[in-house]
């Protein structure tokens, strides 16, 4: 049992919060965004992605985008690769953090990034080797950890094996995804006893999606578990646009609430951070899914 105080929190909504939004947001907004993020006391902001303008034309911008943020010392802002052309359009602007990702779900991989597991693995080993030359630190993503849009239940087996991959190939942390938002708290805790077994817990990171109203309670049981990293996305933006369904990430007000509630550290202004969402829920033009941010800002 994991039983320090401090939490991490990836702030993943510069990339994962905005990539399935349908308002294109223009480049000095996402800079903005992530230059009031940096604000907050947050550690790591995931900026955006180096994938395909054709897959994910929201972040057609990335270079601009990486280019024109404050980056603060002691604060790293990590960016997704899914394949060596990414990768040297990342470094191009100067990225020192990367994640790369695969997911659990053959089915899922394939509508995703147009490949098998391990074929999606295949691509990585360059990037890595690539990477641990260049003195870059990269982040590993398994998605659909809990259930996959298209082939339904995704064996533990396989969620244990693309993570322990991940982690063989130089990883420094593992994120597990419940990229759909389907888990229940048993089956979270289960998922990631079963994936702590191979990786360590210290390098093991929670992903959750709220489709289903379930991410707090996930997070909790993982918490229980001694999991001390937490991806969410400030405003709970977003999903993944090859995940039909799926709705935005936990929001990082609702985590960051829930454990200073409990006496835990995030080192972050919980204020600026809902400051932050209610911002970026009017540059969307939409309603924050924050229950925080709602309860702060109501009139
Ligand atoms: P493909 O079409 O199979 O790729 O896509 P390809 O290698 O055949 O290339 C096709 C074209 O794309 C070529 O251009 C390449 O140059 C170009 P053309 O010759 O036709 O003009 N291309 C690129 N351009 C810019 N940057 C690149 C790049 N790579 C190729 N990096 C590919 C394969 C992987 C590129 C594509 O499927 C892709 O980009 N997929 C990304 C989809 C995505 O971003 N999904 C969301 C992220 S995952 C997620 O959200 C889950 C997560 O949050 C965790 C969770 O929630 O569980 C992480
Ligand atoms: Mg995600």
């Amino acid at each position: 049992m994991n039983s320090s105080n401090y939490v991490r929190i990836v702030e993943v909504g510069a990339r994962d919060g905005l990539q399935n939004e349908k308002t294109l947001l223009p480049a000095e907004v996402k800079i903005a965004l992530i230059d009031r993020l940096s604000a907050t006391g947050l550690r790591t902001i995931e900026a955006t992605s180096f994938v395909s303008p054709q897959w994910v034309p929201q972040l057609a911008d990335a270079a601009e985008v990486f280019r024109g943020i404050r980056k603060l010392a002691g604060v790293s802002y990590p960016v997704l690769v899914p394949n060596l052309q990414g990768y040297q359009r990342a470094r191009a602007v100067g990225a020192a953090d990367i994640a790369v990702f695969s997911a659990a779900s053959e089915a899922f991989n394939r509508k995703n990034i147009n490949a098998s597991i391990d074929a999606s693995i295949e691509r990585f080993v360059p990037v890595m080797e690539q990477a641990r030359t260049d003195g870059v630190r990269v982040r590993g993503y398994v998605s659909t950890v809990l259930g996959c849009p298209y082939q339904g239940e995704v064996s533990l087996s396989d969620v244990v094996r693309v993570a322990r991959r991940l982690h063989e190939l130089g990883c420094y942390e593992v994120s597990l995804g419940d990229t759909i938002g389907v888990g229940t708290p048993a089956k979270a805790r289960a998922m990631l006893h079963a994936v702590a077994q191979e990786v360590p817990i210290a390098a093991l990171a929670v992903h959750f999606h709220d489709t289903y109203g379930q991410a707090l309670a996930n997070i909790l049981a993982c918490l229980e578990e001694g999991v001390r990293v937490i991806d969410s996305a400030v405003s709970g933006t977003g999903g993944c646009p090859y995940a039909k369904g799926a709705t935005g990430n936990v929001a990082s007000e609702d985590v960051a609430y829930m454990l200073h509630g409990m006496g835990m550290e995030t080192g972050v202004d919980l204020d600026l951070l809902i400051a932050t969402g209610a911002w970026l829920a009017a540059q969307l033009h939409k309603e924050t899914a924050s229950r925080v941010t709602c309860a702060r800002t109501a009139s």
